[in-house]
């Protein structure tokens, strides 16, 4: 049977439960998922990726994603090739407002013009995370800000641990 395999790309620093939405709503769409963690650490983020995909697989058993096998992995270097390389035919990718969708929009034709035959599937987010971004969660938390339902507790509780 041919398997049909997204990644779901990312910087993931950290997951929200915003991108729990996302993946929840793509799992029944594909056979495989790949949670794709950007390795970059030259953007000095708050968990390194290693971290990062830890949490990740901590928090997933929490998502129903029914049929659809989900799993974690980083990559260096250019999404398309990441996909390319591990034969997904999407990338996943979540909107909230249209103000993400010139950026999207950009990404989206210069992967498909690097490797044509991957597809940029994008899903609208659930309303009520339209405003949640991992780097206003990151401010917010810094800031002594309440995040609770807006990024998993174990999330909550690591970042705590960072301060
Ligand atoms: O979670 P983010 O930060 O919005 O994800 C951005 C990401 C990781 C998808 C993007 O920065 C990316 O694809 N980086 C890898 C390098 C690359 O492929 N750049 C060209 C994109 S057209």
């Amino acid at each position: 049977m041919h398997m049909r395999r997204a990644i779901f790309p990312g910087s993931f620093d950290p997951l929200t439960n915003g991108h729990l939405d996302i993946i929840r709503r793509s799992a029944p769409l594909f056979d495989e998922m790949i949670i794709a963690v950007l390795n970059n650490p030259d953007k000095h983020p708050m968990f390194l990726v290693e971290e990062r995909c830890a949490m990740i697989r901590e928090v997933l058993p929490t998502v129903d994603t029914g049929n659809c096998s989900v799993t974690v992995d980083n990559f260096s270097g250019l999404t398309a090739d990441f996909a390319k390389r591990s034969g997904a035919t999407a990338i996943v990718r979540g909107i909230r407002a249209v103000s993400d969708y010139e950026y999207e929009l950009r990404m989206a034709l210069m992967n498909r013009r690097l490797e044509p035959s991957i597809e940029t599937v994008f899903l609208m987010a659930a309303e009520e995370y339209s405003y949640v971004s991992s780097d206003l969660m990151k401010q917010i938390f810094r800031l002594g800000g309440r995040v609770e339902g807006l990024i998993p507790e174990l999330i909550e509780s690591k970042m705590r641990e960072k301060k």
